[in-house]
Formats: C-alpha cells, sequence, structure tokens
C-alpha cells in the first residue's frame, strides 16, 4: 500500500462517503445533464447516439475519472499538486485546468444560473407571456447586434448573478465538511426528488409518446460520422468535470482506505443514468407542445439555451398546473448548477492552498469576487456571444486537450503501475477469488489509458481544428473567434505557466 509522505499540514476530510459521493455527483449533475444532453442526443442520431456515448463512457470517462481519482488520492493535492509530485514541468497542466475553467466556463455558468433564478420568478406570474422567444431575446436578455456591440449590463441579471456567487461563497466559505458536504447533503436528495416528479409528471402528458420516440428512434446512419464521436467525447467530459481538476481535489480529501474503483463507477453511472434519464421528461414535454399545437414534432425541438428559456416556458404555459411545474423545474436548474459551481471555486482554492498556503476564508473571498466581476461580462447585451464563444472552445479544445495530456502524461510517463497498486489495495476485501478479475479490470483501464484514451482524443481534437477552419464557427467573424477562442486559451495557458514556475510554500515530497 502507498503511503502519503507530505502533508504535515492539516487537510480536510469528507466526513463519510455518501458526503464525498453527493459532491462528486453534484459536481457531475448539473446544467449540462438536464439541457445539453438530451439535445445533442436526438441531434446525433436518437438512440444511436447511444453507442458512440456509452462507447466514450467507457473508454474515456471512466478511465479517466478513475485516473483523476486515483490521482488526487495518492498524491492528497489538488490538480498542480499531483502533476508536480509526477514531475515539477507537469504541474502548468494542474494550473492551466483549474485557472481556465475558474475563470473561463464558471464566469457563464454562474450567468446561466442567474437566468434560471430570474426565471424561477418569471414562473409565478409567467411573465414570459405569448411569445417567450423574443421575451428571452430581446425583453430579457437585449441581445445586441454582436459579439462587440456590448451596450450595458441587465440590471435583473446583474443581481441574479450577484445572488448566485453570494450562495457559492456562502457554502464555500465555510469549508469542506460544514460547507460543501452539508450543502450536498441536502441539494442532492432534493434534486432527485424533484427529477423523478418531473420526469414522472412528463411521461403522462397527450403528446409524451411521440416525443420520447423522436428521442430514442436510432438514425444509424450518424454513427459513421466523426463528428457525432467528438460530440459524444465532449459530452462525456463536460458532464461528468473531467479535466476540471475538480475530481482530483475532491478526491485527495478521501480517507486512506477509500474504495477508488467503486466510487469512480457509481459516480460516472448515476451521472450518466441521470441525463439519459432526463432526457424522457424533456422530449415528452416537446411531444406534449407539439400535440398541442398540432405541429410536427421536429419543429419544438431546440438546443440548450433555446430548450430551457423558450421551449420550457412555452409548455410551461399550456400545461395544467403549470405554473408548479415552472417553479420546480427552474428551481431544479439552480440546484443542479450550484452543485457544481461549488466544486471549481474548491478546486482553485484547493490549489491555492497547496501551493502558496493560503488562508481558506480570503482566499475563497477574493476569488468569488473576482469571479463576479468577470460574469459581469456575460451579463451584458452581448453576453449570449460571449458566452457561446467561450463554451465552444473550452468544450472543444481545452477540457480534451487536457484529458489527453492527463492519460499520456499518467499511462507513459509515470507509467501506471504504482497508480494500479493503489487502486488495487483498496478494491474492497480482498479474497483471492477476485484477485484474477480485479486484475484483469484494471490492466483494461491501463490499456484504454495508454492507447484507446489519447487516440479518440486526439482523433476529436484534429477532426474539430478541421471543422474550425473550414467553417467559421457559426458564421461569427474570424477576428473575434482568434481573439477570443485562441487567445483566451493561450492566456491562461501562459498564466498557468507563470504560476507553476513560482516556489512552492513548502514543496510536495516526490513519490
Ligand atoms: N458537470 C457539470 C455539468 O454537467 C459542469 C460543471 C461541473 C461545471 N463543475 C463545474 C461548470 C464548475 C462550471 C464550473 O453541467
Amino acid at each position: 500500500m502507498q503511503h502519503d509522505n507530505t502533508s504535515a499540514t492539516y487537510r480536510p476530510q469528507w466526513r463519510t462517503g455518501v458526503g464525498f459521493l453527493f459532491a462528486a455527483i453534484g459536481s457531475a449533475v448539473g446544467l449540462g445533464n438536464i439541457w445539453r444532453f438530451p439535445y445533442i442526443a436526438y441531434k446525433n442520431g436518437g438512440g444511436a447516439f447511444l453507442i458512440p456515448y456509452l462507447v466514450a463512457l467507457v473508454t474515456a470517462g471512466i478511465p479517466i475519472l478513475v485516473l483523476e481519482f486515483a490521482l488526487g488520492h495518492q498524491k492528497k493535492g489538488s490538480a498542480p499538486k499531483a502533476f508536480s509530485m509526477i514531475n515539477r514541468k507537469y504541474e502548468w497542466l494542474g494550473w492551466w485546468s483549474v485557472i481556465f475553467i475558474m475563470f473561463g466556463i464558471m464566469a457563464y455558468y454562474t450567468v446561466v444560473i442567474g437566468w434560471c433564478f430570474n426565471y424561477l420568478c418569471f414562473s409565478f406570474a409567467q411573465s414570459w407571456g405569448n411569445d417567450p422567444n423574443s421575451f428571452f431575446f430581446d425583453s430579457f436578455l437585449h441581445t445586441s447586434s454582436g459579439v462587440w456591440d456590448i451596450q450595458g449590463m441587465n440590471p435583473m441579471i446583474l443581481t441574479a448573478v450577484a445572488l448566485i456567487w453570494f450562495i457559492n461563497w456562502a457554502i464555500t466559505f465555510q469549508g469542506l465538511e460544514k460547507g460543501i458536504e452539508r450543502a450536498v447533503k441536502f441539494m442532492m436528495p432534493v434534486l432527485f426528488i424533484i427529477t423523478a416528479i418531473i420526469v414522472i409528471w412528463s411521461l403522462f402528458l397527450d403528446g409524451a409518446g411521440s416525443g420520447i420516440k423522436l428521442y430514442l428512434t436510432p438514425d444509424f446512419s450518424k454513427i459513421t460520422n466523426v463528428d457525432v464521436w467528438v460530440a459524444a467525447y465532449g459530452q462525456i467530459f463536460f458532464s461528468l468535470s473531467l479535466g476540471f481538476g475538480i475530481m482530483i481535489a475532491y478526491a485527495s480529501y478521501l480517507p486512506q482506505n477509500a474504495n477508488i474503483f467503486k466510487n469512480s463507477i457509481i459516480v460516472a453511472c448515476t451521472n450518466s443514468f441521470y441525463e439519459i434519464f432526463a432526457g424522457f421528461g424533456v422530449f415528452a414535454v416537446l411531444g406534449y407542445m407539439a400535440f398541442k399545437q398540432s405541429v410536427p414534432i421536429q419543429e419544438t425541438v431546440t438546443s440548450g439555451i433555446g430548450l430551457a428559456f423558450v421551449a420550457y416556458p412555452k409548455a410551461i404555459s399550456m400545461l395544467p398546473f403549470g405554473t408548479v411545474f415552472g417553479i420546480l423545474f427552474f428551481f431544479l436548474l439552480c440546484i443542479a448548477g450550484i452543485s457544481s459551481s461549488i466544486s471549481i471555486i474548491e478546486a482553485f482554492s484547493a490549489a491555492l492552498n497547496d501551493k502558496f498556503g493560503l488562508q481558506r476564508n480570503k482566499m475563497i473571498t477574493l476569488l468569488c469576487g473576482f469571479g463576479f466581476l468577470e460574469s459581469m461580462l456575460f451579463t451584458t447585451h452581448a453576453g449570449l456571444f460571449w458566452l457561446d464563444i467561450v463554451d465552444h472552445f473550452i468544450n472543444h479544445y481545452g477540457l480534451i486537450t487536457v484529458g489527453l495530456l492527463e492519460a499520456v502524461i499518467v499511462g507513459w510517463i509515470y507509467k501506471t503501475d504504482t497508480l494500479k497498486a493503489h487502486i488495487l489495495s483498496r478494491m474492497g476485501a480482498s479474497g483471492t477469488q477476485y484477485k484474477f478479475f480485479r486484475q484483469t479490470i484494471l490492466r483494461v483501464w491501463e490499456f484504454c489509458i495508454r492507447y484507446i484514451t489519447p487516440a479518440a482524443l486526439g482523433i476529436a481534437l484534429i477532426n474539430s481544428l478541421i471543422t474550425e477552419f473550414s467553417e467559421s464557427y457559426e458564421g461569427y467573424p474570424v477576428s473575434g473567434i482568434i481573439i477570443l477562442g485562441v487567445g483566451w486559451l493561450l492566456v491562461t495557458h501562459g498564466a498557468a505557466v507563470v504560476v507553476s514556475g513560482l516556489a512552492w510554500k513548502k514543496p510536495p515530497g516526490n513519490e
């Protein structure tokens, strides 16, 4: 068994195993599961999408989750600490992921949770009226003419975003156990119950069947399309919070003998089950709308933002007891979002704490304050365009690149042997009868990390690049794309290199 030989300093620990599981599942289950998955699945072949999706889960999702959990647990550290213990040269990778998530995804993710909060309030009076589409884009967002036409901020959204940052601060400020663990122990059961109510309610609506049929009807012709596979890997990464540095930090707070493998499987399966299940609810409601308006169901299907803030409000207005449905739905989105957003604050502050020994409370206040300032950009009239571009680049390049490098560094440079031993020794009561089985599973894991994951992610990355250069993303001007997307990744990368060059307050020992 590997023993930790570094931390003489205090490191918090999860009070219970369930607390950890709720926190990790809380991070994974987020807005991405509810509004992103169903649409991606539909667009990429419906029921047939389950094939690339499950392949991505098994060949990259679960292996990388096991890797992140094992690495964080073995090194008892945040992403930068874990990578610097492999070799100081790779510390930047840990910094890069937490920096671009904290100041990239997080900045707009909190804004979307803010919108959900605004819509939660609107639900009481169904303030979106008869035309939720123009309500959302014109009256609510005041969408401007393009990326550089920023105009001003929307005060209502700004207020909601301030509230969301405040809640994030209030939870994380109180520490791991008293803050995050306590919050998720309340939020996760509520989340599951409300989801079950909404999905079951939706299934009983008229026309639900036609929606489900559309969701699941396989279109096998899509399976040969590389884009579909890229979408599957992208979805798995975003949804499981992989490449965020979050799972590494969360696992570092587990007790010495925690079962890494079992925990990974539980988190990965719950997350995928949740998004497939949520898809039934989403498509049942779309089927109901098509039925009510007597239009073909295809016409009611829209993507992410349009789904939650245009299609759903429309459906809520038509439903009997729609007000209740609306309140439940937007409350659900708020909870799902907050249980995800707190996780990156934790991952980032853990990194700062590991490296500079900074005091937690002050750090979290500063982080949340700075994050809020950054979120302001997305509350402007051009916010929607910025959101779209940042989201596109981080999902298509950032997360996948981090995952690829993680797999290569651990698989080829660090070598998987010590991690394998670490996982194996914690796989539960050791009977010799399972030993062969367990070793085989770990061999498969190793094979995935060394060959399959890098190959799959490498192809995904190259394919995204080819598409990027052959067609400008959604018609945005190319200069805007380059400055915002690639520039952003380079700037955060530079910052990561600089931070990783600074001295450790207390250098972590090498394994
Ligand atoms: N996995 C989340 C989802 O599916 C995304 C997420 C997790 C996230 N942690 C985060 C986004 C932290 C921003 C910040 O929606």
